[in-house]
């Protein structure tokens, strides 16, 4: 077993999918956020983070930062729309992940699995972006997606995280 622990926080299922990935090719310990307590957060010497995506905030994020005596290892973050560099950057400094390796990756939506006001949230964007003029690509695939459930979730996306991570741990 490495000495490397993934603390995750899913809503629906998709950034847990990427920390048991993460877990499996990194022989990793994987944990819930709500159970990442100071204690179990001490003994390891490297902690990777990993949240949904909402509203441009990773999912607690904060909250484990708080109980973190040293900074994450990496963060990841799990989101719908397209990735660019542009967006991951936006990710990151909207979160202040400041100079920690970030990644931003892709999950999916069940607009059918989604809460009574996660589904209000959607519709507002969805009735906002059908009134717009010109769309961009991940807009006009967001409302494409709207009728069906989508899963972007590919676990080959996660082999620059494995990549550092290892290095790092083999150069310990
Ligand atoms: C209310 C709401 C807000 C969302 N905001 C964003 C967003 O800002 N950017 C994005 O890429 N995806 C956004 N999503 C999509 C989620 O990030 C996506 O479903 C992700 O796979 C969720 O991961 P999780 O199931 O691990 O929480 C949003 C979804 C909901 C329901």
């Amino acid at each position: 077993m490495q000495d490397i622990l993934v603390v995750f926080d899913s809503k629906y299922g998709w950034t847990r999918q990427y920390a048991a990935w993460l877990g499996e090719d990194l022989r990793a310990d994987v944990v819930e956020r709500t159970a990442a307590n100071r204690e179990i957060l001490e003994k390891y010497s490297k902690v990777v983070y990993g949240g949904g995506l909402y509203l441009g905030r990773i999912r607690g994020l904060r909250q484990v930062r708080a109980r973190l005596a040293r900074p994450f290892a990496a963060v990841f973050a799990v989101g719908l729309a397209l990735i660019t560099q542009e967006s991951t950057e936006q990710v990151r400094a909207a979160n202040g992940v400041g100079y920690i390796p970030f990644f931003l990756l892709r999950g999916g939506m069940d607009m059918n699995a989604l809460t009574w006001l996660d589904r209000r949230l959607m519709g507002g964007l969805r009735h906002m972006l059908r009134r717009k003029a010109t769309l961009t690509e991940s807009e006009r695939e967001l409302l494409g997606i709207w009728e069906h459930a989508a899963d972007f979730a590919d676990k080959a996306t996660l082999a620059p995280l494995v990549a550092l991570l290892e290095e790092r741990t083999s150069s310990k």
